[in-house]
């Protein structure tokens, strides 16, 4: 959470600041702020509120310097107000710091400070860094030195980029934990830093990834790293290779839309790079050995919010196709409740950013017990991709609306697959059974077309939704997950609170939340079990509950059952999650628009969550 940008070069500093800010908005928008080295002096402007406001105030006035820091603020220690806003300086005004993560011991480190007579503004944690640089400094005068001692002092996960009147041509850089990225334009000579390459795109052409425990500085044309003892380190560049378009929001109103019409396309790559022209399915990326992959004894999934769901449909799979046993846990619970793990057992981390702090915690814990992990990413260049001993691309493109959409039916079509090679490399799943399941994999970005082709009858549910304070979602095996899912995409955005339940169970207590006010989505596709799902559905039938199903086409028993319904191509029951999902995004997406909610910004949210 937080972004952070840094600039030296010709261009009008505050204005790049600007546009790598929005770029990094997704990261939290609680309030925005810029510093700059103008002729020697620092000018900070900053503000709570979104960046667009701080821009229009800089439209009215623009700042003028060489280079600047700026800063988007996802509120972890005090409300999202000017005083909390970054960047934060120091009581001279002559050193300004932005922050991305959490400085853990900071309390300690206030009152150190107290005692020598800082007064605080802020309630922030980041507020105690321009004072420990401040005096550091005055120890021995030298702001390399000074910076790099005062980061020692900082315990927790941190990126923090700083600026000072005492060497007004750098900008300093550390990284623990968070993420940070340097780069450069050769040609230009301009020097750049960010949380994430979007926001220096298309201008910047190298990147370094910086990593733990170290740090250094830009200045113009050039850029030193250091480890955390002081030593020079050499920076090897790469070539930034991204599509900028694919960040772009095009015709669409809202990046969610975007990346729910986004999917097919997403399935069709995924299917390009993972079935060989002989028909195998294929993981190139992943270094593991047949060996080791028909050795494996039990999985366990760890990761959070959408990506855990996906992980427990991924429980299905791996119990289904690969017959191991396999549990999905929350990372946050994984952490910490020592688990009983034996040496056979793989843990697997599933994550879009793969900057999740609860996740990466999760992997440390697994690494702590000896353990093997293969990380489900979609960016490959993560935190957690780093960490782990494998990891399997997502193919899923950038994701900017805060909601996951395309992440999630790309990490299912990724799960079921690695789950049928898997079972083929245990020799549990025939060739032919792989087979068939491939052939409907391959017609699945047909049918999300067909669904969201076909949004009426979903726009009617949103319309109907709208005005309600409670919804609950059911679903049985392979779609309990979707019920979950449906849910938390639901509250998310139009914050109508709303549980999922495993449809069995809801006659166990959660049932008497059932009047006649209260929407039932139930998710019933074709299955196995689809009769068990309509007595789940009678007996809130018969609570005067009101019924919204999610169907396989022609469903006339169901429909007849309901008081809305939305059809989808009919499927095997294991694949079926793919497409239920599609209705559920969509019933999501339109309530919030009704309900006149921020879609691509929810309340109190940010994209990727990067403290514990
Ligand atoms: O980047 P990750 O997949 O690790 O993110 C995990 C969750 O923070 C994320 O899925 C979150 O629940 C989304 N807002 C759900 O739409």
């Amino acid at each position: 959470m937080c972004g952070i940008v840094g600039y030296i070069g010709p261009k009008a500093v505050d204005s790049f600041l600007i546009v790598g800010l929005k770029k990094l908005e997704y990261r939290g928008y609680d309030s925005a702020g810029i510093a700059l080295i103008d002729r020697d002096e620092l000018v900070v402007r900053k503000r709570p509120g979104k960046i667009s406001e701080l821009e229009d105030e800089l439209n009215d006035s623009h700042l003028k310097g060489s280079l600047g820091i700026g800063h988007t603020r996802w509120a972890t220690h005090g409300e999202p107000t000017q005083a909390n806003a970054h960047p934060h300086s120091n009581q001279n005004r002559n050193i300004a710091v932005v922050h991305n993560g959490i400085i853990e011991n900071f309390s300690a480190l206030r009152k150190e400070l107290g005692k020598t007579g800082v007064v605080f503004v802020s309630q922030t944690d980041t507020e105690v860094i321009p004072y420990l640089i401040e005096a550091e400094y005055a120890i021995n005068k030298n702001i390399e030195q000074a910076f790099k001692n005062a980061i020692t002092h900082l315990e927790g996960k941190f990126s923090i980029a700083m600026i000072t009147e005492f060497e007004p041509g750098k900008i300093f850089f550390a990284k623990s934990g968070a993420p940070l990225i340097v780069a450069k334009n050769s040609e230009t000579g301009e020097v750049f830093l960010a949380s994430d390459l979007p926001a220096i795109v298309p201008i910047a052409q190298q990147a370094y990834y910086v990593l733990d425990e170290e740090w250094g500085y830009l200045e113009n044309n050039s850029i030193e790293l250091k480890t955390w003892a002081g030593e020079p380190k050499e920076i090897i560049f790469e070539k930034i290779d991204i599509n900028n378009e694919d960040y772009e929001i095009g015709n669409f109103p809202h990046y969610m839309l975007k990346e729910i019409f986004e999917q097919p396309k997403v399935i069709k790559t995924i299917l390009e790079n993972r079935i060989s022209p002989s028909g195998e399915i294929v993981f190139e990326e992943l270094n593991f050995d047949n060996e080791y992959l028909a050795s494996i004894g039990r999985i366990i999934i760890q990761a959070c919010g959408t990506s855990l769901i996906a992980g427990l449909v991924g429980k299905y799979y791996f119990e289904h196709y690969g017959k191991i046993f396999t549990d999905a846990d929350y990372s946050s619970e994984f952490r910490y409740r020592n688990p009983v793990i034996d040496g056979d057992t793989l843990v697997i981390g599933i994550s879009q950013s793969g900057e999740t702090a609860d996740t990466i915690a999760g992997i440390h814990e697994a690494k702590s017990k000896f353990l093997k992990v293969i990380s489900f990413l979609n960016n490959p260049k993560s935190t957690m991709a780093r960490e782990s001993d494998g990891t399997i691309h997502l193919f899923a493109g950038p994701e900017i609306g805060v909601a996951s959409t395309k992440a999630y039916t790309a990490e299912l079509v990724n799960l079921a697959l690695f789950s049928l090679y898997l079972g083929k490399i245990k020799g549990v799943v025939s060739k032919e059974e792989q087979d068939s399941l491939i052939k409907e994999i391959q017609q699945i970005p047909e049918m999300i077309e067909s669904v969201l082709h076909n949004d009426e009858s979903i726009k009617v549910i949103a319309e109907y939704l709208k005005p309600h304070h409670d919804a609950v979602f059911l679903g049985r095996t392979f779609n309990y997950p979707t019920a979950l899912e449906g849910a938390l995409k639901l509250k998310e955005i139009s914050y109508i609170h709303a549980s999922g339940y495993a449809a069995g169970e809801f006659k166990h207590g959660p049932i008497a939340l059932v009047t006649e006010n209260m929407p039932v989505i139930v998710i019933a596709p074709q299955s196995e079990i689809r009769n068990k799902v309509i007595s789940n559905l009678l007996e809130v039938k018969a609570r005067k509950g009101k019924i919204i199903s999610i169907i396989s086409e022609g469903d006339t028993e169901i429909m007849e059952h309901s008081d809305y319904y939305v059809e989808i191509p009919k499927i095997s029951e294991s694949l079926s999650p793919i497409l239920a999902v599609i209705p559920l995004q969509l019933i999501a997406y339109y309530t919030a628009l009704y309900r006149g909610c921020n879609v691509d910004k929810p309340r109190n949210l940010a994209k990727s969550v990067t403290v514990e």
